[in-house]
């Protein structure tokens, strides 16, 4: 078993604990700065693997080179040859893998995932022994403690025979909510218990406001390492050996959009941070100030450049912007055939998605290439879509002066598979698509007076955000009803 934590593997170690829709890779690269020795990916589900391989083959899970040997790939799993399958996949990109016994949430329970494990030894035995057997890194894993005291300990010695380098212990029971104390005394009892190391978990609330606390709640728990989740959310500067920044001093808010934009911007590893993901972030952090002017305006940004607006980080954005786009068109000319247009019978393909966040709110590739048809005086363009039974996938074909264009990609939605079928077209001409990157074009200066000329005649009740949303639907109405979109096919079988 490789140890790519280093000598200390679990021991001493202070950890960002896995949280769901908080620890993305920016998150996770913050923490690493601050101080964190380790960082949990939250939990992906493999009950079924289709869950964690998109349908367009796309892994739902993101790393980079910085915290390969650092980054514990934890997952939810109620069957051991699935979990294997998605430890190999992942195992050459991590430092551990780690399985989740904790999660009480009706989604993990109910298919025996999460905190239903724990009623499950043999599954837990079945489970990790695969693991442990089967991947080259160390395996570890993540439970909630049990009613009383002598079944936490004998589950726990259960654990530990099956080879796991360490075992981490929210000590909190199932039942019980993050509000309610945390049991110090029982993660004790499983330090002393078991000779591998044991990371303590649920001291965020009562014991650690500070860095110096983590200290205090690895001495009252007896543990090797401490793991914090919600300390960390709060403010990821309480990593800091010398001292957590304050949330006034806001030094530490700007970097996380830093981070986003690092990671939004297409380049080869293609990192990726959804807006809504880092907006929650940062609501997160600035806990009551959500309700300040800068809190408004954060509530009602709707792209990583308006975020960035709001910390006063536009220069920062747009420089960033411009050298990792740079980057991306040197890798696509130099390394991705996908990217270049191929023929497929009678139609050009080429291996594109629709990325929502490439394009301003109101503007799609669609939208351009429906202006785009009119000003060249050719019919509008027909999108026709199919959906395959395996997964439900859709992939869309346009065809534009007689000519018919198609992306490789399956995608999740109808909508966007016709997006998709745009951009290879408007790729193949060799025409603006409407990407923030493009710069302004006139369909987004039409679309900017417009919005002025209506923001100006509005009631004053309503909020920007309303106007916002309900232009953006307005925008797409008219869209749908522009372009043809004539049929929907099921398994070659046209759908009414
Ligand atoms: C937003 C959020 C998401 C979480 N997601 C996960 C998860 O995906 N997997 C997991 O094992 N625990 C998850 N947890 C639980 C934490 O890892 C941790 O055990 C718990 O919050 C107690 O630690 P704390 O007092 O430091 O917050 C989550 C907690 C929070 C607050």
């Amino acid at each position: 078993m490789a140890n790519s934590l280093g000598k200390m593997g679990f021991h001493n170690q202070i950890i960002l604990a896995p949280m769901v829709r908080v620890g993305t890779l920016p998150m996770r690269l913050l923490a690493l700065d601050y101080g964190a020795n380790i960082v949990f990916v939250s939990s992906v589900d493999v009950l079924e693997t289709v869950d964690f391989v998109a349908p367009d083959d796309r892994v739902m899970f993101r790393t980079c080179t910085k915290e390969k040997e650092r980054v514990v790939f934890q997952m939810g799993t109620a069957d051991p040859e699935r979990a294997l399958t998605v430890a190999l996949l992942v195992e050459n990109d991590v430092a551990a893998i780690d399985v989740n016994m904790g999660c009480p949430k009706e989604y993990s329970t109910k298919g025996g995932m999460g905190s239903a494990l724990l009623s499950n030894p043999d599954k837990i035995e079945a489970i990790l022994t695969t693991l442990v057997r089967g991947v080259s890194k160390p395996v570890t894993c993540k439970i909630r403690i049990l009613p009383t005291m002598e079944e936490t300990v004998s589950l726990v010695k259960r654990i530990e025979k099956t080879g796991v380098a360490a075992i981490a212990v929210h000590g909190r029971m199932k039942e019980e909510r993050p509000r309610h104390p945390v049991h110090c005394d029982y993660i004790r009892a499983i330090s002393e218990s078991v000779s591998i190391p044991v990371v303590a978990s649920g001291g965020s609330l009562d014991i650690i406001k500070t860095n110096d606390d983590i200290e205090t709640f690895r001495e009252e728990t007896g543990a090797s390492s401490v793991m914090l989740a919600r300390a960390a959310m709060w403010n990821p500067s309480i990593f800091r050996s010398q001292g957590a920044l304050s949330v006034d001093e806001l030094q530490y808010i700007k970097e996380l959009p830093q981070y986003s934009i690092l990671c939004v911007c297409p380049q080869a590893v293609r990192y990726d941070n959804n807006t809504f993901n880092t907006k929650y972030c940062l609501c997160q952090m600035l806990r009551d100030r959500v309700e300040s002017p800068m809190g408004k305006r954060l509530h009602a940004a709707q792209t990583n450049e308006e975020i960035c607006e709001v910390f006063g980080m536009t220069d920062y954005y747009q420089m960033t912007q411009a050298e990792l786009e740079a980057r991306r068109w040197v890798l696509q000319a130099t390394s991705s055939p996908g990217h270049q247009p191929a023929v497929d019978g009678d139609v050009i393909t080429m291996a594109v998605r629709f990325e929502r966040r490439e394009y301003p709110p109101q503007i799609t590739p669609k939208m351009y290439l429906l202006e785009w048809s009119r000003k060249e005086k050719l019919e509008q363009p027909v999108y026709e879509t199919e959906q395959r039974a395996q997964d439900r996938a859709f992939q869309s074909t346009v065809t534009v002066a007689k000519k018919k264009y198609r992306s490789t990609l399956w995608c999740k939605s109808k909508k966007f598979a016709e997006q998709a079928a745009a951009i290879v077209c408007l790729r193949t001409l060799g025409v603006p698509e409407g990407l923030i990157r493009e710069g302004n074009s006139s369909l987004v200066n039409k679309r900017k007076r417009e919005e002025r000329r209506h923001s100006a005649s509005e009631d004053t009740g309503i909020t920007d955000s309303t106007n916002r949303k309900r232009r953006v639907t307005e925008e797409s109405q008219k869209e749908e009803q522009e372009s043809s979109d004539k049929s929907m096919v099921v398994n070659g079988v046209p759908q009414p």
